[in-house]
């Protein structure tokens, strides 16, 4: 962290002077904690869109220039030369592993590979059609319950164990809930399988006929895991460390992050695209008059895989999946009608007026269905896909919560804009009507 600079905030007649904070990135910040013990005014950013939450040695990106890297690596070198399991080393250590460390933690996430026994009853108390996101997320709290020692994130080999076995039981729940939705059984982990390769397995084998994964399925899942590992403070991630600030454990935390991240205008944004596409394609609507439809507020329809918070340009991951999705689809000898579609949106929005002004590119979520599909994964898994590959960023980020010296709280402020103080009036004097929605609800029970 630079310091050095300052700047000058002029209110009342009086100056303030506010410590400039620069990151490693040249991205300068100012410094507010003060701001208010001396003047009196807090800030005011609806969303956050400006709002630096904490210092963070993570993930960097630059949205302007379409810029992502996990530990100063860029996206497009991991995506090229690494895999799932050693980015998720990388995030969560923070450096690259050595050959025996890599070894050592693909030993504990096959060792972690099991659920207890006790928790296969757990499924049976979902119905049928539950969103595997909700299953999710009440199976990590779950599994949370079986695990009796106390995470420290300063004790290098208990939280090495912890981050492994969350990882790897992650992957387990998630196939459970798919073979629940479907009504089908269980299928146990494979010690012989690397981690993305079991994970296919335990979705796609059954009890009397082993699944066994092609090479090039596996590594288009395991690039689309990796794409997915982190991402600085996104919806999903400021949840893990909300809840990690307030020193809940692992499993609370990454819970909690999984439910922020089935929101459709965040991970559940995945599922969402393919079910514009192949809406598109049923209705034959053309493409030219989905895209009238996006851009009108009154139609409550958004291109879904479209628009970024952070990137006001392409979304680096958003390249890497579409050319993988061209690679992976010709391997397969698949011709996805949804391809097409999606090619012929992304080009007639790049040339619209209304995206180009308000610099909406393709994100994460455009592409990474269609993969999905082709890999053989139900739309409804879409977004737990997304969560298992985002596992081991909000592990970093809770770890870095908990061991940030001095750490508070995540308690922001608020402009209070509701009534002001008023006396209590009793039921018998008051004039008012009850408001109608609670009124009709009342009376349609
Ligand atoms: N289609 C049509 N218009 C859009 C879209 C879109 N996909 N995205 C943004 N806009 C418009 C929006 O209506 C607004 O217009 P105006 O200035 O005239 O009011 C302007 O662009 C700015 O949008 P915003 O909603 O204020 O931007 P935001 O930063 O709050 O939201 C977003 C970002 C990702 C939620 C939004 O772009 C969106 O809803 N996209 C579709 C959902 C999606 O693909 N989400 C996945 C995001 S990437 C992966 C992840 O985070 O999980």
């Amino acid at each position: 962290m630079a310091m050095g600079e300052t700047a000058i905030l002029q209110y009342r007649g009086k100056n303030y002077e506010l410590p400039v904070v620069v990151g490693t990135e040249n991205e300068p910040a100012i410094d507010i904690r003060q701001l208010r013990a001396q003047s009196g005014l807090i800030t005011l950013d609806d969303g956050y869109g400006n709002t630096g939450a904490c210092e963070s040695a993570i993930t960097f990106i630059d949205g302007e220039t379409g810029v992502l890297r996990y530990r100063g690596y860029p996206i497009e070198e991991l995506a090229e030369k690494s895999n799932f399991i050693e980015s998720a080393y990388l995030l969560i250590f923070g450096e690259l592993p050595s050959a025996a460390q890599l070894k050592e933690f693909r030993k504990l996430l096959s060792d972690h590979e099991f659920i207890h026994e006790d928790l296969r009853h757990n499924f049976e108390g979902f119905p049928p059609n539950a969103h595997p996101m909700a299953i999710l997320s009440a199976m990590i709290n779950a599994v949370g319950c079986f695990q009796s020692q106390v995470v420290q994130p300063s004790d290098a080999e208990s939280f090495t164990v912890a981050a492994a076995r969350l990882m790897s039981k992650v992957r387990t729940i998630a196939a459970a809930s798919y073979k629940k939705s479907i009504g089908r059984p269980m299928i146990y982990p494979r010690h012989d399988l690397y981690y993305t390769a079991n994970f296919l397995h335990m979705m796609f084998s059954k009890p009397y006929q082993n699944y066994e994964p092609d090479p090039e399925v596996v590594r288009a899942m395991d690039l689309i895991l990796l794409l997915h590992a982190d991402h600085e403070q996104n919806c999903s991630t400021s949840t893990v460390r909300m809840v990690g600030s307030a020193r809940a454990n692992l499993w609370a935390a990454v819970a909690a992050g999984v439910c922020a991240l089935w929101g459709p205008l965040h991970g559940g944004a995945n599922q969402e695209v393919i079910e514009m596409l192949s809406q598109i394609h049923a209705s034959g609507q053309s493409v030219e008059s989905f895209i009238i439809k996006a851009k009108d507020k009154h139609s409550n329809t958004r291109l879904m895989g479209f628009g970024h918070r952070v990137y006001k340009n392409f979304d680096p991951r958003a390249r890497i999946i579409k050319q993988a999705c061209d690679a992976v689809l010709k391997k397969l000898g698949i011709h996805d009608p949804l391809l097409e579609i999606a090619k012929k949106l992304e080009e007639t929005a790049l040339r619209d007026p209304y995206f180009i002004e308000r610099k909406l590119y393709p994100n994460v979520d455009f592409y990474s269905g269609i993969i999905m599909r082709a890999i053989g994964i139900p739309v409804n898994m879409f977004t737990v896909m997304f969560a298992i590959g985002r596992i081991p960023g909000w592990i970093a980020h809770w770890r870095e919560v908990q061991t940030t010296p001095n750490a508070r709280i995540n308690r922001p402020r608020q402009v209070y804009q509701g009534a002001v103080q008023r006396s209590y009036v009793p039921i018998e004097q008051r004039e008012w009507a009850a408001p109608q929605t609670l009124s009709s609800a009342t009376a349609s029970r």
